[in-house]
């Protein structure tokens, strides 16, 4: 029988010998750069660019026409979604490798079904006659035809039984809302006993699946659904790949291939459950389908970069993350994290193929795990909710219980659907969504940045405008002719606008500009193109397509005409402040990528980096916080390496020579062109390419890079690290600034500890006010990480004591109270007391009443106490002097009105307030005077 890795290896060495293509490896399955994309769910995914003509399809930027390859592909979310079918069937899967061939403006129909017979029957020696084909149907709406000629082809060139080709409404080939496509004839195989599933094709039977899709890619789809033709025809074709295993292994399902056979013995050892039975309806078996293939998918996603979150792939990736735990918990009765412990399993089937997911296994699993551990706290939980709601609800789960199985226990709702689902119910949807809004949205915002990216990929596929030569790296400024090509900012009118005046905000291609457009992290440049005096353009943003540069802005004078010639004498001023603070803030991006190796993590993978006019921010694997001493000694190479000013040098190289320096440093799964440019500090890149073995350049800061970088890195003036967190399970962010900024911020962190420092001096009765205001001054301010440590240490300090201060002030001030009223009850005769206490407040001069009345119940009191701005009473009156007449409400009332206040209250019992403490004296006078009169 052949093995699962032979029958790849056919397929590949069918293409490359053969019929002289070249092998190009998968792209990653998180698709870098395309923002349309959420996943590669196509082998023609990162061929994209060379369809729409405005890119070469060879790895190395070579004109490679002929290319064959086996792609990971996850379809998961979008517009190609297998997930709610894994599990319940044997051959669909979030995670599955297409195998396929490309044919770039070369071969076309006859040719790739002529080979496509030649290595179904002659290689494989499959059966022809369950062999069934379908071609495109055509389309009014679209103005396409039925592809007679495919069909026409296969009964031509192939011996297949010519009843077996029929046609289909279905197939036309899009990869997602927008790109490229066109008509597609798929194969399909009848695995009936008796070949009798003539009637089966495209019906969803396992019995007869769908095994290769050509397509005949013609056209674009263009945000407004219209469809454009494209400079050439390609071809697309995509073969399941663990499909034609089962098919060429003789075995009824993918599942009992030698592709899932590891996993599933892999489920049944770390759950413990029953034998694996491949019934389609055993909830067990199904949940070993589940988590067999949702850990390949996963193990994938991870190892490429992506990592579970709330939004957007991250979210979907936890989605099916969570699927596959709730189905080890409930189905399998397994209550311990088990999915990372597949993760070997998928590495020892794959590896070979895929070698990239040897290289950091541990963290994939500590990343599952992490996740496993997180929704185990609330799985149970969430469980017995569901429990509750599905006895509760008759035949649905309702809006909020699946809303608070989303919100609360982390029940994601195609989960709450799956476990409905399960037992014949549904869940309102709706109820839900209400909900849900405000999350919804968040993704509309999202949504509205793909937007602008999309139209100017539009531009580029509907007007194909020239390449932008850059001159930027030498120069902010630039005199020059050029055409001008004007587009408005929506694609209404779709083509290039006539003019564009005073007041009117567009988007401007030119032939040659020194504005910098957004690529690797760098924002645009912004500043003004003029034409003469009189005529200014703004430029908010410049972005880039391919090799064309958008600027993006307003015209503030003047009309420009789109002219095609090139004949406008144009001159580009790009903001130069704004400019040399973002190169500064690159070229500082490099020394910390640099330093963080030395200092952090030998395997710092960069996993994003932002480079603005304001900071610095650069992501990075790494599986714990970075210590306080880590960003100590970064911060202090970074500084080093800018105090020994080094050049900066740049030269552009072959990509596979780039490849070959010791120490050089890419973003993974980037593509890169060739020839690629080499940004090095320290060493000139004639020197790197002459030896690239050297192990003198591994410590030194080499990357591929097209970003604008400074000549010495002593123009940054400076780093300083004002942020580090993370930003995902395994991934932290560090948050740097450049130049003024870094010393603004290190200023500001002097001054603060200076004031800091101070405060130790102040004495008690400031210091409350003091550490308020410096805390609320730390906390508005940016500061570098490690006087920011030391200032909220200092101040957690300085809190402290102020604490303890408090207490033993209170503890003395409520001793001295006690004593003084001790005093004035032993001091007093007859029974009415009236004194002030010293050192009380309104608070203690109760404890003093008590003290008192303890030792004089007898006595009728009136007790004050003065601050600098008010006076405080209290006066108490037992029952025999009330009955003789004396009120404590009246009392008190007199008493606080000669020192300008007002209170009352009980007869026993009363209490006053008054502002002027200078009136204390008169106040007492009073209130001996007012019980005289009464008591006589
Ligand atoms: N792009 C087509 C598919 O995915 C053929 O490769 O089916």
């Amino acid at each position: 029988m052949l093995s699962s890795g032979e029958i790849r290896r056919q397929f590949i060495d069918f293409f490359v010998q053969r019929h002289g293509h070249e092998f190009v490896a998968s792209s990653p399955v998180v698709p870098h750069n395309d923002p349309t994309l959420l996943f590669a769910n196509a082998g023609m995914n990162q061929f994209k660019d060379v369809f729409l003509g405005v890119a070469a399809a060879g790895p190395d930027g070579r004109d490679v026409k002929r290319a064959v390859n086996s792609q990971k592909c996850i379809r998961a979310g979008g517009k190609h979604n297998d997930l709610e079918d894994v599990g319940r069937d044997t051959y669909h899967h979030t995670f599955f490798e297409m195998l396929g061939n490309w044919s770039f403006g070369d071969y076309f129909k006859p040719q790739i079904i002529a080979w496509a017979w030649e290595l179904l029957i002659e290689v494989w020696d499959l059966e022809r006659d369950r062999l069934h084909v379908t071609v495109f149907a055509g389309d009014h709406n679209l103005g396409i035809e039925a592809d007679d000629e495919a069909a026409e082809v296969w009964r031509e060139v192939t011996d297949i039984d010519p009843t077996h080709v029929g046609y289909s409404a279905d197939n036309f080939w899009e990869m997602g809302e927008t790109g490229p496509c066109g008509p597609n004839c798929e194969v399909h195989i009848d695995l009936t006993p008796d070949r009798c599933g003539a009637g089966l094709v495209d019906k969803g039977d396992p019995r007869v699946i769908e095994l290769w899709n050509l397509v005949f890619i013609q056209f674009n789809r263009n945000t407004d659904r219209t469809l454009s033709q494209l400079p050439a025809r390609h071809v697309d074709t995509g073969m399941g790949f663990e499909r034609i295993c089962q098919v060429i292994q003789g075995v009824s399902s993918n599942y009992d291939t030698d592709v899932f056979a590891p996993l599933l013995a892999g489920v049944r050892k770390v759950t413990g459950a029953a034998d694996y039975g491949g019934s389609l309806t055993d909830p067990v078996d199904v949940a070993y389908r589940v988590i067999a293939d949702h850990v390949r998918c996963l193990t994938f996603a991870l190892t490429d970069g992506a990592v579970p979150g709330n939004e957007g792939r991250g979210y979907v990736l936890r989605r099916i993350l969570r699927r596959a735990v709730r189905h080890g918990w409930q189905t399998l009765g397994t209550k311990q994290p088990f999915l990372h412990l597949l993760v070997p399993a998928v590495i020892e089937s794959m590896g070979d193929a895929y070698p990239e997911l040897r290289e950091d296994p541990q963290q994939v699993m500590d990343v599952i795990k992490d996740e496993e551990l997180s929704f185990a706290r609330t799985l149970g939980r969430g469980i017995a909710l569901f429990e509750q709601a599905a006895h509760a609800d008759r035949g649905q789960i309702g809006g909020s219980d699946a809303f608070k199985l989303h919100d609360t226990y982390g029940f994601p709702l195609d989960l709450t659907q799956v476990m409905a689902v399960e037992r014949g119910m549904s869940v309102d949807v709706a109820g839900f969504n209400r909900l849900m809004d405000e999350a919804r949205q968040r993704a509309r915002a999202a949504g509205g940045r793909e937007l602008g990216a999309q139209r100017l990929l539009e531009i580029v596929q509907t007007q194909n405008p020239p390449p932008t030569q850059f001159t930027g790296y030498a120069g902010t400024e630039l005199e020059a002719s050029s055409f001008c090509l004007w587009f408005a900012l929506t694609g209404d009118p779709p083509g290039t606008l006539d003019k564009v005046g005073a007041g009117d905000e567009a988007i401007l291609v030119t032939g040659t500009t020194s504005f910098y457009g957004e690529a690797g992290g760098q924002v645009g440049d912004t500043g003004t193109i003029d034409r003469g005096a009189d005529c200014t353009f703004r430029v908010n943003d410049t972005q880039k397509v391919g090799e064309v540069s958008f600027h993006i802005g307003l015209v503030e004078q003047g009309t420009f005409r789109t002219v095609s010639e090139p004949s406008e004498r144009l001159r580009w001023r790009v903001d130069r402040d704004r400019r040399r603070r973002i190169m500064a803030n690159h070229t500082g991006t490099h020394l910390l990528n640099r330093a963080l190796r030395l200092h952090v993590n030998p395997k710092a993978d960069q996993k994003g980096s932002l480079v603005d006019d304001q900071k610095l921010r650069f992501d990075f694997a790494h599986g714990a916080a970075v210590t306080l001493q880590q960003i100590r000694d970064v911060e202090e190479v970074v500084n080093q390496d800018i105090g020994a000013d080094l050049p900066v040098y740049d030269g552009v190289v072959p990509l596979e020579e780039g490849k070959k320096i010791n120490g050089l440093r890419a973003v993974f799964g980037e593509k890169y062109p060739s020839p690629v440019r080499v940004v090095s500090i320290g060493a000139p890149v004639d020197d790197l390419i002459s030896d690239p073995a050297n192990d003198q350049w591994a410590p030194l800061s080499i990357e591929f890079c097209g970003g604008t970088h400074l000549a010495r890195t002593g123009d940054a003036e400076g780093v300083a690290i004002v942020r580090e967190e993370a930003v995902g399970k395994g991934v932290r962010r560090i948050t740097a600034l450049s130049g003024a900024a870094a010393h603004e911020s290190a200023a500001t962190a002097d001054l603060l500890l200076n004031r800091l420092a101070a405060l130790r001096s102040l004495p008690h009765d400031r210091l409350a006010v003091a550490v308020a205001e410096l805390s609320r001054a730390v906390d508005d301010a940016t500061l570098p990480l490690v006087p920011h440590a030391k200032l909220r240490d200092g101040l957690a300090e300085l809190q402290k004591t102020l604490k303890e201060h408090e207490k033993q002030e209170a503890d003395r001030a409520s001793g001295d109270v006690v004593q003084g009223a001790r005093r004035i009850a032993d001091d007093a005769d007859g029974d009415v007391i009236v004194a002030s206490v010293d050192g009380a407040d309104a608070r203690t001069l109760r404890t003093a009443m008590d003290v008192i009345r303890k030792r004089r119940p007898d006595a009728a009191m009136m007790l004050a106490a003065a601050s600098s701005e008010k006076v405080a009473f209290v006066a108490s009156v037992p029952k025999p002097i009330i009955d003789r007449g004396l009120k404590a409400g009246d009392w008190v009332k007199d008493a606080a009105r000669a020192a300008g206040g007002s209170g009352g209250g009980r007869p026993d019992m009363a209490q006053a307030g008054a502002k002027d403490p200078s009136k204390l004296h008169d106040a007492l006078e009073a209130a001996r005077d007012y019980a005289k009169r009464v008591l006589g």
